[in-house]
């Protein structure tokens, strides 16, 4: 019988549970090993003798983007994580989670690497777009929403990155330094909360090392906690280049090393088992695992993978990315009720460097080809309907400007041409030559396997200034490289010394400068190697995949802030949109400062433009906070995150107001970065970091504190007014058996529909051990129309009151009184209602 993946009955489970000893038997021991890591980059190794197929994955959180990092198949794009968490709508992320099911098996994969549930620390987390949240009951919530919806589908989730993997900066050796209470209370609560609520079928182990030991080789995360205490029998699976031993991985229950072919197990797992340092019941354990995670995606009898990976660009599809997109948008600030921009606003500036630029995601693996974009100034042009001004006002770009941007092949095609040599010596004519749309030629998982291991390519392109000038390229490489403009060497990075942040691997950007004419063409030639430099950065992903990134800009010809202001005071309202990108947001480094790059320009900009128009409004796109030095001279502020293929088209939903915002911050906004809880320890020193701020990371740290946050936790505003009333609780008492219902009725009391979340925060009024003001339990986002009144209701149970105690060791709920106050944010309360536990109780899971 063919089985339909998620939607299995009772009994099939049970069955399939039954026969997996005996399927286990049916594998030679060489099966079994080779099943422990992967065939190639993204896929496991088939099992014909079973009837089953391979599995295949695909990163990741935002969207399903199938088998190539860079210019693969095109891919919805949905909102980048933490832009989900500011819609605190479970049901709307199920929905997500359901469509990335449609999306993942469009690009014939079975594994979706997604969610990622790491907490933010520090607003400089190069992650931090990607996760949820500071708070580890919202990204718990909302990461069990979207696992279902997922796996409801039929495609596994693997939850990752397990555990204590804040920060980017040599994440392969760091160290996290964390005691137990924090990890238990923190870290781990994310994953625990999804395994009860939506058990994930993977997981994926973290890059970093915990208390130190590597996290694909800790048996007290991997073992006693995921497998022993959380009885936990999904799939556990290696970040990528992240199993770090053969023996150790394996008893510790690593059951996948990925990517494939075997680095550190095949033969060397052979060897330790003839040895004896492995059993073979430890590999069967693993084997079990995976064949579970095969059962549950539905390889059983689907022995062949369809090759071709396909698009699903639908009309249901782009409007659920949308709406999700609306939701996520976080008003700030809003004095005398600026925005939404009415009628009376006929022209309007459109200013800043993200206006006519997508910005839709952060970078690394969780970027993607989306099937389209939309920038603000097409959307904003096409849904207003006004007159519309531009100027860029600022520069912005990390590294120069992709050159593709005005590259043609000698065939005329936008892109480079790209040729690929077998060895490291090039040769007469290329064994494979192919033709790519964009200069960063990030070859991870791209670099055809016939010249693999070491190769050798060249770029070859065209561009045509525009203008006259000394113009400038910019070039990195992650191997050896140099570049040619008109067969003269202009940049020279064949051995380089300094490691950059590009690619994972790659050289800081040289940049040069040469005269040229407009109108004039050039031929650009790159020569690169595969070869790995001494000077890589310290336990970088050494897969010696090579790659290169040609960056290109002509002379500027006029001042950028004069121009932009010039426009800001002929216009009726000035929208200045500022933020982040994908080069400085991404997985690969953390953030060096938490202000607007580049060099102050973005924040001038915005200050210059508030004097020439009273009506300026803010837009910030950035995946965590950033300084707002100007935030008192404007009178308003939208957080608009990074919102993929949609997000030009959400802002200006919300902008013009046929939507009303709702996101509230799943961050605190700090005043300064100074302010933030991890700023003595971080990015930490010898290859340690030190969770020093034990269990107070985002507003626990600023209300323990009174440290007063620009914008805090929850904060969010709305075109219309919400009234709150008597807050209710069902029972006085709190048992380990029980759960007691807090209700609050809510009115929309203003002239347009809109949603609230109200917000349950849990006071220990008194404990043995110190905690924190108070740590949000629940919340429930309602949608009201004018005038109306619905009822939040809020459950609570033992989850709720419990704190970790290592010297029981485990969750005491202690007797005593509690209060569960309601909130619109976490500094905005808006009643208040006590219970009690009258004895006190313990529980592990
Ligand atoms: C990332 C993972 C990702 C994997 C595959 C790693 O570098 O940390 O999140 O899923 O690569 O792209």
């Amino acid at each position: 019988m063919v089985n339909q993946p998620g939607h299995e009955s009772r009994q099939e489970v049970e069955g399939f549970e039954a026969r997996l000893k005996s399927l286990v038997s049916k594998l030679s021991e060489k099966k079994k090993i080779l099943l422990l890591s992967g065939k190639d980059f993204w896929r496991t190794q088939p099992l014909p003798e079973l009837n089953v197929g391979s599995l295949k994955t695909t990163d990741g959180p935002n969207g399903a983007r199938g088998e190539f990092f860079t210019d693969g198949t095109p891919a919805a794009l949905f909102p980048c994580g933490i832009s989900l968490a500011a819609t605190w709508n479970a049901d709307l992320l199920h929905q997500v989670g359901s469509t990335l099911a449609k999306e993942a098996k469009a690009k014939q994969a079975q594994v979706l690497l997604a969610p990622t549930v790491c907490l933010h620390r520090s607003p400089l987390g190069g992650r931090n777009f990607e996760s949820f949240s500071e708070d580890p009951v919202l990204t718990g919530k909302l990461a069990a929403a979207y696992i279902s919806g997922l796996q409801g589908g039929g495609v596994a989730a693997t939850i990752k990155h397990f555990v204590a993997n804040e920060q980017e900066t040599i994440r392969m050796q760091i160290n996290s330094v964390v005691e137990e209470r924090a990890l238990r209370e923190l870290y781990l609560k994310p994953f625990e909360i999804a395994i009860r609520d939506a058990d994930p079928w993977a997981l994926m182990s973290s890059y970093n090392l915990i208390n130190g030991l590597h996290a694909d080789m800790n048996p007290f995360t991997l073992r006693k906690v995921l497998r022993e205490e959380w009885k936990y029998k999904g799939a556990v699976i290696s970040d990528w280049g992240g199993t770090n031993s053969t023996v150790e991985s394996v008893k510790a229950g690593c059951d996948l090393e990925m990517p494939g072919p075997a680095k550190l197990r095949g033969g060397a797992l052979k060897a330790a088992l003839d040895r004896g340092d492995v059993t073979i019941q430890d590999i069967d354990e693993s084997v079990e695992r995976l064949l579970r995670l095969l059962h549950r995606t539905g390889r059983f009898e689907a022995p062949v993978e369809e090759p071709k990976e396909k698009t699903l660009d639908t009309e249901e599809t782009r409007r659920l990315i949308r709406k999700a997109g609306v939701e996520g948008i976080t008003l700030l600030k809003n004095d005398d009720k600026v925005l939404p921009l009415g009628p009376e606003v006929k022209k309007i500036a459109l200013i800043g460097p993200n206006v006519k630029r997508a910005i839709a995601g952060g970078g690394g693996s969780a970027s993607l080809k989306p099937y389209y974009n939309t920038t603000p100034y097409e959307s904003i042009s096409a849904v207003s309907g006004r007159e519309v001004l531009f100027a860029q006002g600022a520069q912005i770009d990390k590294w120069l400007p992709l050159a593709s941007n005005i590259c043609k092949t000698p065939s005329g095609q936008p892109g480079v041409v790209l040729e690929f040599f077998k060895g490291d010596k090039f040769g007469d004519s290329p064994l494979i030559v192919q033709t790519r749309a964009k200069t960063d030629l990030f070859l991870w998982d791209s670099a055809p396997i016939e010249v693999l291991p070491a190769y050798s390519f060249k770029v070859k392109t065209t561009i045509v200034p525009e203008t006259t000038g000394e113009h400038q390229f910019g070039f990195q490489s992650v191997g050896p490289g140099r570049l040619f403009v008109d067969k003269q060497l202009l940049i020279d990075n064949w051995n380089w010394t300094e490691a950059g942040e590009a690619m994972f691997e790659a050289s800081v950007e040289v940049v040069a400068s040469i005269h040229l004419a407009a109108g004039v063409p050039v031929e650009i030639l790159v020569e690169s190697t595969n070869e790995t430099r001494p000077a890589g950065k310290p336990g970088a992903l050494s897969h010696g995949y090579g790659g290169c990134r040609i960056g290109y800009r002509e002379s500027p010809t006029i001042d950028l802030i004069q121009e932009a202001v010039d426009i800001a005071s002929q216009a009726d309202a000035a929208i200045v949109i500022v933020g982040l990108d994908a080069e400085w947001e991404s997985e690969g480094y953390d953030r060096q400062t938490m202000d607007l790059p580049k060099d102050g320009s973005q924040d001038r900009l915005v200050s210059a433009i508030a004097k020439a128009n009273k009506r300026t409004i803010v837009v910030n796109q950035s995946g965590s906070p950033v300084t707002m030095p100007w935030a008192r001279e404007v009178p308003a502020i939208l957080q608009a995150w990074y919102q993929g293929q949609e997000a030009g088209n959400a802002l200006a939903d919300i902008l013009f107001g046929n939507e009303s915002p709702s996101g509230k911050l799943p961050v605190t906004f700090p005043k300064r970065l100074e302010d933030n809880p991890a700023y003595h320890n971080w990015p930490g020193e010898n290859k340690r970091v030190i969770y020093g701020e034990g269990i107070y990371i985002g507003y626990k740290h600023y209300e323990r504190l009174a440290l007063d946050a620009l914008f805090p936790f929850g904060h969010g505003l709305s075109y219309t007014q919400f009234h709150y009333g008597e807050a209710k609780i069902s029972g006085s008492v709190l048992d380990g058996s029980n759960s007691l219902t807090v209700s609050v009725p809510v009115t929309n009391k203003g002239q347009v529909s809109g949603q609230e979340t109200v917000q349950l925060y849990i006071r220990d009024v008194k404990s043995r051990l110190p905690r924190p003001e108070k740590e949000l339990q629940g919340f429930s986002k309602l949608n009201l129309g004018p005038g109306e009144t619905q009822v939040a209701t809020i459950i609570i149970n033992k989850y709720s009151v419990g704190y970790y105690d290592t010297s029981v060791p485990g969750w005491v709920a202690e007797a005593g009184d509690f209060e569960a106050i309601i909130g619109s944010s976490s500094a905005d309360p808006r009643g208040v209602v006590s219970f009690r536990v009258e004895e006190s109780f313990n529980w592990t899971f």
